[in-house]
C-alpha cells in the first residue's frame, strides 16, 4: 500500500515537472527572435562570437578551458612556478575597484605594480558597449592590499616614467585589463622588451565577445608575431585568455 502511494506521488511530481518544462519552452522566446530595436546589435554579437570561435578553434586543442576565477588563479600560479626567486615584476593594468588587484596580490609575497587613472577609459571602447570615461571612480582610490604599489594617472604617462625608474626590470606576470585598443597596444609595445622568457600575460577581454577583433586581440597580434607566444588557457564563461611569452 505504502509503495503504491510513493509510486503515485513520484508519478505526479514527474508529470508536473514535464508540464512545467513544456510551458517554459513554449513561453520563453527563441534567442534567435529579436525585437527590431535590438536586431543589429544582437546580430552583431552572434556573428562576432561565431567568428571568434572559428578563429580560435585551432588553438583549443593545445590549451585548457577554465572559468574566469580559476583562469586567474591558473595564470598567477603558472607565473609563480617559473619564478626562481629573482626580483621579477608582477604588473596589472586596470585596477578599478580592486577586485582582480586584490586577488593577484594576495597570491604574491612581493609587490604587484598596478596602474590606473581611476578616471575610466581615455577613448571609446569601439566595437563594444562602453564610451570614453566609463569605469571612472572620479579618482577615488579603492581599498587595496598592502603589497599593491599603485601608479596613478594615464598609463601613457605613468608607464614610460615607471620604465625610466626601473630600466632593468624583468616582467614575469601581466594582467591586461584596460580593455581598449590604443591603450592596450601602448602597454604591450612598452613592456615587450622587459618580458621574461615564459612570462604570463592574462587578458581580460581577448576573445568570445563583440568587438574582439578591434581590442586587446588586435593590440596583441600587432605587437607579437604568432611564434612569440602560446595560448595556454581560455575562459569557458567569459572573454579571458592566458598566453605565455616564448
Ligand atoms: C575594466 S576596469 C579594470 C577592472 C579590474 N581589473 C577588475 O577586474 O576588477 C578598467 C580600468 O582601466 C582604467 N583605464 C582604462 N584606460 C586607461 C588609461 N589609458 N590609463 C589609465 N587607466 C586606464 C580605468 O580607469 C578602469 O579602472
Amino acid at each position: 500500500m505504502k509503495k503504491n502511494i510513493k509510486k503515485i506521488i513520484l508519478f505526479l511530481l514527474d508529470t508536473i515537472r514535464k508540464i512545467r518544462t513544456i510551458y517554459r519552452n513554449y513561453t520563453s522566446p527563441s534567442p534567435l527572435v529579436y525585437s527590431p530595436g535590438h536586431y543589429a546589435y544582437k546580430r552583431f554579437i552572434d556573428e562576432e562570437l561565431n567568428e571568434s570561435y572559428l578563429y580560435f578553434k585551432k588553438y583549443f586543442y593545445e590549451a585548457i578551458f577554465l572559468p574566469k576565477e580559476r583562469l586567474r588563479k591558473y595564470a598567477i600560479e603558472t607565473a609563480l612556478k617559473n619564478d626562481k626567486g629573482e626580483n621579477k615584476y608582477y604588473m596589472e593594468f586596470g585596477v578599478y575597484t580592486g577586485e582582480s588587484t586584490n586577488f593577484f596580490s594576495s597570491k604574491l609575497n612581493k609587490n604587484l605594480n598596478a596602474f590606473d587613472s581611476f578616471e575610466g577609459f581615455n577613448e571609446d571602447w569601439v566595437g563594444h558597449a562602453h564610451a570614453s570615461g566609463d569605469f571612472s571612480l572620479n579618482k577615488k582610490i579603492p581599498k587595496l592590499n598592502k603589497n599593491v604599489s599603485l601608479e596613478i594617472g594615464w598609463v601613457q604617462e605613468t608607464l614610460p616614467n615607471f620604465i625610466k625608474l626601473n630600466p632593468d626590470m624583468k616582467i614575469n606576470f601581466v594582467h591586461m585589463d584596460m580593455d581598449t585598443y590604443n591603450t592596450s597596444k601602448f602597454i604591450l609595445e612598452n613592456i615587450k622588451p622587459y618580458l621574461e622568457h615564459k612570462a604570463i600575460i592574462c587578458f581580460d577581454e581577448l576573445y568570445n565577445f563583440e568587438g574582439w577583433k578591434v581590442g586587446e586581440f588586435k593590440a596583441l597580434t600587432e605587437t607579437f608575431n604568432e611564434n612569440e607566444f602560446t595560448y595556454k588557457c581560455f575562459s569557458n564563461d567569459g572573454a579571458q585568455v592566458v598566453i605565455e611569452y616564448n
